[in-house]
């Protein structure tokens, strides 16, 4: 994407600790205006904590979100 497009989502060193486990360790990626995304991963990949995470269904560990 051109810098002149406007990335409506920005995350940034995005990560959740649960007890034990690592769900998402250091996640950055903008998605721009317009864009189809595509967000995959393995099973166990964080793909679900990252996005509740995006929703304000989890407090990040540390990290930001701006939408
Ligand atoms: N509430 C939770 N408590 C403890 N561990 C969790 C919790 N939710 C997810 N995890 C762990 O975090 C990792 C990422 O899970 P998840 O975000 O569901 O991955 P995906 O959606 O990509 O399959 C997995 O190891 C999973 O077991
Ligand atoms: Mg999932």
């Amino acid at each position: 994407m051109s810098a002149t497009e406007k990335a409506i989502v920005e995350v940034r060193d995005l990560s959740k600790v649960f007890e034990d486990v690592r769900a998402v360790d250091g996640v950055d990626f903008d998605i721009y205006q317009g864009e189809l995304f595509g967000f995959l991963g393995p099973n166990g990949a964080g793909k679900t904590t990252t996005i509740n995470m995006l929703t304000g269904l989890a407090r990040p560990t540390s990290g930001s979100v701006k939408i």
